[in-house]
């Protein structure tokens, strides 16, 4: 679709966020506002390349997260922010070679591809077509004045207290033929209330040349922007009930889905089972059967089949692979793996570490950039030593080990397979296969200790 290009507005400075990061960096979910802006378009057939977005204020941060999510996306820079016409207007020479301009607010992330399909099928009926809604509280939203033949719009602060009872407003997504907009885009003044350049003046422009201006209507639920924090934690809510929805209808069993948040890059199996208070992030996926424990938060995990979250598990960044079992109260982070059937129970923090085939590390142990073979059981309390105050060192772990309980590997270190350690060792040297490693003081008796202490206890209370 060569003769088409999508212009974003993402250049304003979101004051009424209060807040220091710029308006479409701020997440819905998990995610900034931006992205669901750039994916709809994307989603309806629109190359990166023919997409633009508009960035100004707090620009250099849009930009750098534009060019790692969006690499292909046009960044075009409006240097000062006065006003969406103006905004417009500054992009003239990127999308004046094209025969269709769609342009869209870049604060609306719960559009809907149906919509944005629509708008780009107006491009042949009218100069400009505007989406509007009908607004429970229209509040400063643009009003939409519609006259037998045309259509235009009055910014809240500039219309007449009769225009201000209108609930039809503007939704900020607009379909432009390029020819009709280049004749209007340079007499659009910021001679109003606000002294912006607005480009909802384009269409009265438009209207004063007899050019086709036309207007439809969408469902206000999806045409929410966000300018304040409260609505950002209402599209948050919506596009939160919307996913939830979505997984029960592909069934997946939420026990409490008003408890429930889950990401929109989720993705989840039948019959995964997901109890009270669960959050799931980021690129997290869940294989079918497997159970995710009330409290637990999941953050770009990969679970397996018939995985059993117990209850209470921080899992980032890392795998639990099929019939694996974790929890409850335990956190698995940076790079870690739970081969099948392996399992991290209460207490147990692992960073950088695999755990073998049916291994088990069930009680209050550390397991940090540590390898661990297969049918391996760690004793509770066991830690690997792996911070030397200026490397991460390595633990390995050969096949069929049994660490004894309270064991302080101090790495880099290694047992071969078969090979155990005494509990309460520390372990600084390798333990050859099959060997048992023994790091403790020998155990001495002191006798007729208590009665000693007695006499001791006796002699203060004489004084
Ligand atoms: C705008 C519309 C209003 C409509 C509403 C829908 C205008 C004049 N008004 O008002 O009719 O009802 O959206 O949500 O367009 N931006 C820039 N550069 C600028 C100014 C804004 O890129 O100089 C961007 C913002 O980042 C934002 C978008 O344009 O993504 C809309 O700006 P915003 O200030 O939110 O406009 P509203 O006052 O909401
Ligand atoms: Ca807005």
């Amino acid at each position: 679709m060569n003769n088409l290009c999508v212009l974003i507005m993402a250049a304003g400075k979101g004051t009424r966020m209060k807040s220091a990061a710029p308006k479409v960096l701020h997440k819905v979910l998990d995610r900034p506002i931006i992205d669901y802006v750039i994916r709809n378009v994307l989603s309806v057939g629109i190359n990166p390349e023919n997409i633009g977005v508009l960035v100004g204020s707090g620009g250099e941060l849009v930009q750098a997260h534009l060019q790692q999510e969006f690499p292909d996306v046009k960044i075009l820079w409006q240097h000062e922010q006065l006003g969406t016409g103006h905004a417009v207007k500054s992009a003239f020479e990127w999308w004046q070679s094209y025969e269709n301009l769609i342009v869209l607010n870049g604060d609306l992330p719960l559009m809907t591809s149906e919509s944005l399909k629509e708008l780009i099928s107006c491009v042949d009926k009218n100069d400009c077509t505007v989406i509007t809604f009908e607004a429970k509280n229209p509040a400063a939203y643009g009003r939409i004045i519609r006259k037998k033949n045309s259509v235009s719009i009055v910014e809240f602060k500039d219309a007449s207290p009769e225009q201000r009872e209108i609930h039809e407003v503007n939704a900020g997504c607009y379909a432009f033929k390029v020819k009709s907009l280049s004749q209007v885009i340079n007499s659009i003044t910021n001679n109003n209330s606000q002294h912006e350049y607005y480009i909802t003046d384009a269409l009265a422009l438009m209207n004063e040349k007899n050019f086709a201006t036309g207007a439809f209507i969408m469902p206000e639920e999806e045409m929410q922007g966000v300018n304040t924090q409260s609505e950002l934690a209402e599209v948050s809510r919506v596009m939160r009930e919307k996913i939830l929805s979505h997984w029960l209808a592909e069934g997946v069993n939420i026990l409490a889905p008003e408890s429930v948040y889950i990401g929109v890059d989720v993705e989840l199996a039948p019959d995964v089972i997901i109890m009270p208070n669960v959050q799931i992030w980021g690129q997290s996926k869940v294989g079918e059967g497997s159970v995710i424990g009330s409290g637990s938060i999941l953050t770009n995990a990969k679970i397996g089949r018939n995985v059993k979250i117990i209850a209470y598990a921080v899992i980032e960044n890392s795998e639990l692979k099929d019939n694996s079992k974790a929890g409850p109260f335990c956190y698995i982070r940076e790079h870690s793996c739970l081969e099948s059937r392996a399992f991290a129970g209460k207490f147990v923090e692992l960073k950088n570490s695999r755990i073998g085939e049916n291994s088990k590390v069930p009680h209050l142990s550390y397991m940090g950039d540590a390898t661990l073979g297969h049918d391996v059981n760690i004793g509770a309390g066991s830690i690997t030593c792996n911070y030397d105050g200026e490397h991460k060192n390595k633990t390995f772990i050969g096949n069929n080990c049994f660490i004894g309980s309270d064991t302080m590997f101090v790495a880099p270190v290694e047992l071969e397979d078969g090979a155990a350690t005494a509990a309460g060792s520390v372990i600084t040297q390798a333990v050859p296969a099959n060997s048992l490693g023994v790091g403790r003081a020998r155990q001495k008796n002191i006798a007729d200790w208590s009665l000693r202490n007695h006499n001791l206890h006796h002699h203060k209370e004489e004084k």
